[in-house]
């Protein structure tokens, strides 16, 4: 029998890739994808801890879906709900004691066994949640099927889980446990398939993805990530390769080496740094100093001058002052950031910097973040900017909202409004960008002889940054 399965997403690309995941693994039970949660026989909620809003989002939505469920039972039918993820792994039982509604409750290591927890709650019935957070022996991605639809012409690929560097303010080495890689043969047999329906960029995901040390194909010695970067390189089609999250502990020689080497490696680098100050990146376990940081994106930009860097920061830090916050913004005074995420500090349970005495008041957090945004706020426009009369290859990944326009990206993962015909999705085509917008560029196709769209399809080119 068709049912049909609706799952919200939270939180990080790895949570992106669970979930479709998840979806691979309810295909075979008859489980079909649904745009909305009121139709639905299963509802999953893929959760993120990382700050304390996040987790909160989740109980909201809970809230909101009880009327849902008791509506389809009204109707004698029964809508299931798994919550899976990070807050999952993190609140146990708790959240099976605060939200009875929840049928199943899954962590991010667990989620290849929810056909027998699906059968287990069906048993059981409803208000008897079924739950499953190990961190088990056997290896998830071993037992998943293969994906069951295309993925499109960006997919993310995970390589590498988990994380063993224990930041002060981090939950995920605790909801998402031991570092562990996946093999290289593995990883190369997912992206053929995803390359052979269709995709043409793959960002390879890990919570410290350049951390990752693969088994090798050979039997030789471990794979690198700047290793896994070149062989994937090799595979016909594949146009892009991105990565994230990347610690700056773990940039080497190698990965560098990548940079210079494989034109497929985009030239656009997410690298937290978190803090410009000394004291504080050793109060968060961070184990490098800002001149580390600064150092590895000077050797970067030598090995690939168009590189342009992304971070993520955090303010308000516990005994954060005001001239460690003033390092900060020389630190992004100096470097010049392409783009930036960045958060008030938010102490999570279970984490040592939640412990400190030295708190710093909301007012201060926000008045912070503030003044940082408005100078991150200040670069990306100006890079942005620098981007207008540039043509640069856009890889087209969905329509727009406007008929007649697809949505695509630079290789510097700004998005590009652009008016082309729809067959041209899935195609990496070079345009000419017009105009720049804080968080989006617009653009117009160019080909080197002008006529008309019958002649584009021949205009897909090979990657290579003209900025
Ligand atoms: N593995 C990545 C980060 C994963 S979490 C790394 O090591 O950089 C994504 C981002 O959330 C972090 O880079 C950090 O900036 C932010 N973050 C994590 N925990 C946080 C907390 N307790 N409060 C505020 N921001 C946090
Ligand atoms: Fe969290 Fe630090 Fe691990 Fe990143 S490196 S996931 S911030 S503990
Ligand atoms: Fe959130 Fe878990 Fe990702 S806490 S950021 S979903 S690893």
């Amino acid at each position: 029998m068709k049912k049909k399965l609706y799952i919200k997403t939270y939180g990080c690309q790895m949570n992106v890739y669970d979930s479709a995941r998840m979806a691979d693994v309810l295909a075979p039970l008859g489980y079909a994808p649904s745009e909305t949660p009121e139709d639905a026989d299963m509802i999953v909620l893929n959760t993120c801890h990382i700050r304390e809003k996040a987790a909160e989002k989740v109980y909201s939505e809970l809230g909101r879906l009880r009327a849902v469920q008791e509506e389809k039972a009204a109707r004698g039918g029964r809508t299931m709900i798994a919550v899976a993820g990070c807050v999952a792994q993190a609140e146990g039982e708790e959240m099976l004691r605060r939200a009875p509604q929840v049928d199943l409750l899954v962590g991010p290591q667990t989620y290849h066994r929810l056909p027998e927890m699906i059968a287990r709650a069906e048993r059981a019935g409803p208000g008897r949640g079924v739950m499953d957070t190990d961190f088990p022996e056997e290896d998830k991605f071993d037992r998943l099927p293969e994906e069951s639809r295309p993925q499109g012409p960006a997919a993310f690929l995970s390589i590498q889980e988990g994380c063993d560097k224990f930041c002060t303010f981090c939950v995920v080495p605790y909801t998402r446990g031991a570092e562990y890689s996946r093999s290289a043969g593995q990883v190369l047999a997912e992206a053929r398939r995803l390359v052979a329906q269709g995709t043409r960029q793959i960002t390879l995901l890990g919570q410290n993805v350049n951390a990752y040390h693969g088994e090798a194909l050979d039997g030789g010695a471990e794979w690198t990530l700047g290793r896994l970067a070149r062989e994937l390189a090799e595979i016909e089609g594949l146009e892009r390769i991105r990565y994230t999250t990347s610690h700056p502990r773990d940039v080497d020689d190698d990965l560098i080496a990548a940079h210079r080497d494989v034109p497929q490696l985009m030239p656009f680098l997410h690298l937290p740094v978190q803090s410009g100050s000394d004291r504080i990146l050793e109060a968060m376990n961070r184990r490098h100093t800002s001149d580390h940081y600064r150092r590895i994106v000077e050797r970067l930009r030598a090995a690939n001058p168009d590189i342009a860097m992304a971070s993520d920061f955090i303010v308000g830090f516990p005994g954060e002052s005001e001239r460690d916050y003033g390092e900060t913004l020389r630190l992004i005074a100096d470097i010049g950031f392409a783009q930036a995420y960045s958060f008030m500090y938010s102490p999570r349970p279970g984490t040592p910097a939640a412990l400190s005495e030295e708190q710093v008041p909301e007012a201060v957090k926000k008045e912070r973040l503030a003044g940082l945004q408005q100078l991150l706020g200040e670069q990306q426009i100006a890079f942005n900017h620098r981007s207008i009369g540039a043509r640069m290859p856009v890889l087209f990944e969905r329509k727009g909202r406007k008929s007649g326009q697809l949505i695509g990206r630079t290789p510097y993962m700004q998005s590009v409004h652009v008016e082309a015909p729809e067959r041209l999705l899935g195609e990496i085509v070079e345009a000419e960008i017009s105009d720049a917008l804080p968080n989006s560029l617009h653009g117009r196709v160019v080909t080197a002889t002008w006529e008309g769209w019958d002649t584009i399809e021949s205009a897909s080119i090979r990657e290579r940054a003209s900025v």
